[in-house]
């Protein structure tokens, strides 16, 4: 897989449900399915030296709105998976990184994804950045939340503010901007994910469901991005008359 020039794809992990029902199966099978696809997706990224790859795990949303039982076979995929793939990111140089409400998870699982992020901090291949709890509005919210404080100890003047001052205080501040959008199971929306850093990100969205996603479908949607003119609000070479 070629990813020149692609810092930073992002991936709206839908249709595991779907999936399963296609199959006559319960939801959890195709949570659990999701996760050979994410193994998969991250291998693929690591291999081809992606600088960063964001998965959206679980949305704030999700977190509060799906039954318990369901939360419950997330949270244990998402414990196994960071003890099962340790070994695995170590090899390959992942380094795991988070974005959302990480600590308002199960302990039993925090704790394992902090020490897998503290396991794989030195290492220098792509950063797997999970969005676990995570809200769009909610990171921007904090952000200012911050951004306020620093204004109110001096720390940053208001009528000096550039838009750094702000993605400095997102649940992330070394996330790149999003260049690739991919969405599954083929929802056109956005669903809250990284609401900021997809400002010029370019969409692509798939009927695949997340379980049968894998590299030829990663690489479909990287050769659609090759094919969009990026233009940043202005115009390409050749545009002008
Ligand atoms: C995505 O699959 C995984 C999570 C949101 C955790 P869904 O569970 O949303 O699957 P569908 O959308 O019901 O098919
Ligand atoms: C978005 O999928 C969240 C994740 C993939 C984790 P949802 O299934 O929650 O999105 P909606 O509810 O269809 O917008
Ligand atoms: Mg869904």
């Amino acid at each position: 897989m070629d990813v020149t020039g692609l810092r930073h794809i992002a991936i709206i992990m839908d249709g595991n449900g779907r999936w399963a029902r296609a199959r006559g199966l319960a939801r959890a099978r195709g949570h659990r399915a999701g996760v050979d696809s994410v193994r998969d997706i991250v291998t693929d990224c690591a291999s081809a030296k992606l600088e960063w790859l964001t998965l959206f795990a679980l949305s704030t949303e999700n977190y509060r709105r799906r039954p318990r039982t369901e939360i419950r076979t997330l949270m244990a995929l998402l414990r196994r998976f960071m003890i099962a793939e340790r070994a695995t990111f170590m090899k390959n140089g992942v380094r795991l990184r988070t974005v959302g409400r990480v600590d308002e998870l199960p302990p039993k699982v925090v704790k394992e994804i902090r020490a897998t992020e503290e396991l794989t901090a030195g290492n220098d291949g792509t950063v797997l950045s999970l969005a676990l709890n995570y809200g769009g509005r909610r990171e921007i919210l904090d952000a200012a939340r911050r951004l306020a404080a620093a204004a109110q100890s001096g720390e940053v003047d208001l009528d000096d503010l550039s838009e750094d001052d702000l993605s400095r205080r997102l649940d992330d501040p070394l996330m790149p901007d999003v260049d690739l959008l991919v969405r599954t199971a083929g929802e056109m929306r956005i669903s809250n994910f990284l609401l900021w850093q997809v400002s010029y990100g370019e969409i692509h969205v798939t009927p695949t469901c997340w379980p049968d996603f894998r590299r030829a479908n990663l690489e479909a949607a990287v050769d659609d991005y090759r094919r969009r003119s990026r233009r940043f609000g202005g115009l390409l070479a050749g545009e002008e008359r």
